[in-house]
């Protein structure tokens, strides 16, 4: 009887670590661009080129230069307020945060 207890409260302690898996799920760029234009692009320029929309908005292939992308990964899964001004907050699953990410991957201007 004791050891089915420490057994099941085992499973609860390592699940409540585990449950924001790592490593982050691998994201399809294709999709990920559909993302940044439909949510991301009356803000900021989502493409390899161009200037934002609204000037105050940094162009997405710079921003992995001060954004981690794990990190941004998981403020956009979790929801957190990216910027504390003007960014609104966006609900969308982890795939889609991956997606986005894996395409700003492929537009990052290079230094
Ligand atoms: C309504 C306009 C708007 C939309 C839509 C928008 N953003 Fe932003 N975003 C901004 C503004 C404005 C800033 C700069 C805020 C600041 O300087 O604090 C910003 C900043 C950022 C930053 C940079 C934060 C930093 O510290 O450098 C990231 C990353 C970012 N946005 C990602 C996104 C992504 C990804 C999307 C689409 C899912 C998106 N934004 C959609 C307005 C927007």
């Amino acid at each position: 009887m004791r050891s089915i207890v420490t057994v099941s409260l085992t499973c609860l302690a390592l699940s409540a670590c585990t449950s924001r898996p790592t490593p982050a799920p691998v994201g399809d760029p294709v999709e990920g661009q559909k993302v940044a234009y439909d949510l991301c692009s009356s803000c900021h320029a989502a493409g390899p080129a161009g200037e934002s929309p609204n000037p105050k908005a940094p162009p997405l292939r710079t921003v992995l230069d001060r954004y981690p992308e794990d990190k941004l990964v998981r403020d956009l899964t979790d929801a957190v307020h990216i910027s504390h001004l003007k960014m609104p907050q966006f609900f969308f699953g982890e795939t889609h945060a991956a997606d986005l990410v894996a395409y700003l991957k492929t537009i990052q201007s290079q230094p």
